[in-house]
C-alpha cells in the first residue's frame, strides 16, 4: 500500500484507508494543515514519512480560528496543486500518504463552533491579540485527532505557541499521541515559510524581510550577555529587536520575551543560560491598502534555535551598506522541490 496518495473526505472514508493500518498497529504520523502547502509544508510531511509508513495531512481551512471573516475568506485554496505535492512526497519516500479533506459539516456536524478552551498558555501573544483564536485551533485539533488516532503529531515550531497550547491539549483530553516538533523553515531571504507569504506584493516582501533581521538583532543582543556572564534585560532583548521593525509600513502587534512553556512575560532578566521565546507578530502593509499578520520567533537559549536563524540570515544576501545593516535581499530562485 506504499508511494500512494488517497483522498478521503469524510470520516468512512478515513476509516477505511486506515483500516489495516489500525489493525496491524502500524505507525499512523498526521500533519494538519489549512492547505496552500508551500515547502514548509513538505518538509513537515516527510520530517512524517521518516516517522511512520502513513502518513495523515488534514487540508481543512478552519473557520472557527479565524477572528475576522475578511482574513478566512482571503485564505489561499490551493487544493489540487496541494494534492500534487502530496503524491509528490507519497512517491519519492514511498509512503502512503492520506489525504484528508473533511468539509465543514464532517468537522462541524452542529456547525462551526469552537467549544474548546485551553486554559494560562492563551493569555498572551496571539492569545491575547486574536481572541477566540487558540478556541478554534484547539476545537479543530481536537476534531481532527479523534477521526485520525495518530500515534504522531507533527507540527512546525514556527507557531511555538499553537505547539504549546496543542500540548495541553494532548493532556486535557487524553490523546494518545506523541508530539512532534519541527524546526521553523526560511525562504532564502530568511523570512519564514507561510501560506500567507503569497499576498505579499514585492515591496510588502523586502519588508517582511527585517521580521527575522529583527530576531536576530536580539539573538546578538543576547549573546553578547551572555559572553560576558551578565543577565540580560528583557526591555532590552525587545529594544534590540525592536529597531529594524521601526519603518513605515510595519505595524508591530507584539513583540514580547516570553517564557516558552507558559507564554507568560519573563518575570526578571534573561539569565546567562536561561531560556526564553522571542515572539513576534507585525503587520506588513501590502498592496494599495491591504496588510498581511505575519509571525515569527526564535527560542533563546535554545544554541540550535538561535543558530539556525543566524545561519538562514547570513546566507541571505543584504541590500546597503557593506556593514550588512541592510536588510535580506529577495530570495534566489529556488531548485525545484522533490
Ligand atoms: O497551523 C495551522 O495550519 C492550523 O492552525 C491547524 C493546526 C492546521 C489547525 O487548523
Amino acid at each position: 500500500m506504499s508511494g500512494r496518495l488517497v483522498r478521503c473526505d469524510d470520516r468512512a472514508a478515513l476509516d477505511t484507508a486506515l483500516a489495516a493500518a489500525r489493525a496491524e498497529a502500524t505507525p499512523i504520523a498526521f500533519v494538519p494543515t489549512m492547505g496552500a502547502l508551500h515547502h514548509g509544508h513538505r518538509a513537515l510531511v516527510e520530517r512524517a514519512a521518516t516517522l511512520a509508513p502513513v502518513v495523515v495531512v488534514s487540508i481543512f481551512v478552519n473557520p472557527t480560528q479565524f477572528d475576522a471573516a475578511d482574513d478566512l475568506a482571503a485564505y489561499p485554496r490551493t487544493l489540487d496543486a496541494d494534492l500534487d505535492v502530496l503524491a509528490d512526497v507519497a512517491r519519492t519516500r514511498d509512503v502512503t500518504v492520506v489525504a484528508f479533506v473533511p468539509t465543514v459539516d464532517v468537522i462541524y456536524p452542529d456547525g462551526p463552533a469552537a467549544t474548546l478552551h485551553v486554559p494560562d498558555v492563551t493569555d498572551h501573544l496571539c492569545g491575547a491579540s486574536r481572541p477566540g483564536h487558540f478556541d478554534g485551533v484547539a476545537t479543530v485539533v481536537d476534531a481532527l485527532l479523534t477521526a485520525v488516532r495518530p500515534t504522531v503529531l507533527v507540527m512546525g515550531r514556527k507557531d511555538h505557541q499553537q505547539l504549546v497550547v496543542v500540548g495541553r491539549l494532548l493532556t486535557l483530553r487524553g490523546h494518545a499521541v506523541t508530539l512532534d516538533a519541527a524546526p521553523t523553515v526560511r525562504d532564502d531571504d530568511a523570512v519564514a515559510v507561510s501560506s500567507r507569504n503569497t499576498r505579499l506584493d514585492a515591496s510588502a516582501r523586502t519588508l517582511a524581510r527585517r521580521i527575522p533581521r529583527a530576531l536576530g538583532d536580539a539573538v546578538h543582543e543576547v549573546r553578547g550577555a551572555r559572553a560576558t556572564g551578565d543577565p540580560v534585560a528583557a526591555d532590552a532583548v525587545v529594544a534590540a529587536a525592536r529597531a529594524a521593525l521601526t519603518v513605515d509600513g510595519l505595524t508591530v502587534d507584539y513583540l514580547e520575551l516570553v517564557d516558552a512553556e507558559r507564554i507568560v512575560p519573563l518575570a526578571g532578566p534573561l539569565a546567562p543560560d536561561g531560556e526564553a521565546l522571542l515572539a513576534v507578530a507585525v503587520h506588513v502593509r501590502t498592496g494599495a491598502d491591504g496588510s498581511v499578520r505575519l509571525i515569527d520567533n526564535v527560542r533563546l537559549g535554545d544554541v540550535a534555535d538561535e543558530q539556525r536563524l543566524l545561519d538562514a540570515l547570513a546566507a541571505a544576501p543584504t541590500d546597503g551598506p557593506a556593514d550588512g545593516s541592510g536588510v535580506p535581499r529577495a530570495p534566489r530562485p529556488r531548485a525545484p522541490q522533490g
